[in-house]
């Protein structure tokens, strides 16, 4: 029988986090972590949900997050500057990586396993105040049965034969969140560096859907800016709806 993923000592999880993370939650359901911590956070804040029941994804999708399948959590932050905002989820993409090592790194942020995805990223930014701020979702598709999965091109770590404690992936992926964040901040070269050496997009022939016109190519590089660049032409992941293999 398949085992719901569920975090089963929040207190454990804040106090080992506790460093990085000031303040941890957890609820048993939520429309979206990201639209709720937004509203509600404080930067350093986390919010983790057994369920969501308006969870979002890129580009307007509908991420589905049903209780026991997924580890759905956002965390708040300050940003430095208004620069390189988009930076934050490459960053976040990453921090996937660094704690599921077989992953691959589908830019911008898609984190895929055997080529299907397990795990996406929405970061939001509120520009409203004296500060800005950065809310980072990730959505980690942990536990599910191959039937249920929501989106064909998906899987899970479960289906993929990697079973993890719930508990304790969560705390690495905060730590890890945490340091890929600060270089984010602090304008770490090494971020980028990282996030290339990762990227499975990088040397591949591709197809952006994009509003403005498709551009079919390889695959040079990803910018410092976290832009793809195909063919000489960097482009900015706002503007890319699909990043698919040419044909
Ligand atoms: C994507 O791949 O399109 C991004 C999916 C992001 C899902 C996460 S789950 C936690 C956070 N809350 C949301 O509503 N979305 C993000």
């Amino acid at each position: 029988m398949l085992e719901a993923m569920t975090v089963k000592d929040i207190q454990r999880i804040a106090d080992e986090v506790a460093e990085d993370w000031a303040d941890v939650n957890w609820v048993a359901s939520v429309g979206s972590t990201n639209t709720e911590l937004l509203a509600t956070g404080a930067p350093g804040s986390v919010l983790i949900a057994d369920e969501q029941t308006a969870g979002r994804g890129r580009m307007g999708r509908q991420w589905v997050s049903p209780a026991g399948s997924v580890l759905s959590l956002s965390a708040l932050v300050d940003a430095p500057t208004t620069d390189n905002l988009g930076l934050a989820s490459l960053a976040a993409g990453l921090a996937v990586a660094d704690v599921v090592p077989e992953a691959e790194l589908k830019w911008p942020n898609d984190a895929l396993l055997g080529g299907k995805k397990f795990a996406g990223i929405l970061s939001e930014a509120d520009l409203s105040g004296d500060t800005p701020r950065v809310v980072v979702g990730i959505g980690i598709n942990v536990a599910w049965r191959a039937a249920d999965l929501p989106v064909t091109g998906a899987t899970s770590l479960n289906l993929e034969g990697l079973d993890v404690d719930f508990d304790e992936f969560t705390i690495d992926l905060l730590r890890a969140l945490a340091t890929r964040l600060s270089q984010w901040r602090e304008g770490d070269p090494e971020l980028m560096c990282d996030y290339r050496t990762q990227c499975s997009t990088i040397g591949r022939a591709v197809r952006l859907t994009r509003a403005s016109g498709n551009v079919e190519g390889t695959v040079e590089s990803v910018t410092d800016g976290g832009e793809i660049v195909i063919d000489g032409t960097a482009y900015s992941a706002g503007d890319v709806t699909h990043l698919r293999p040419a044909s």
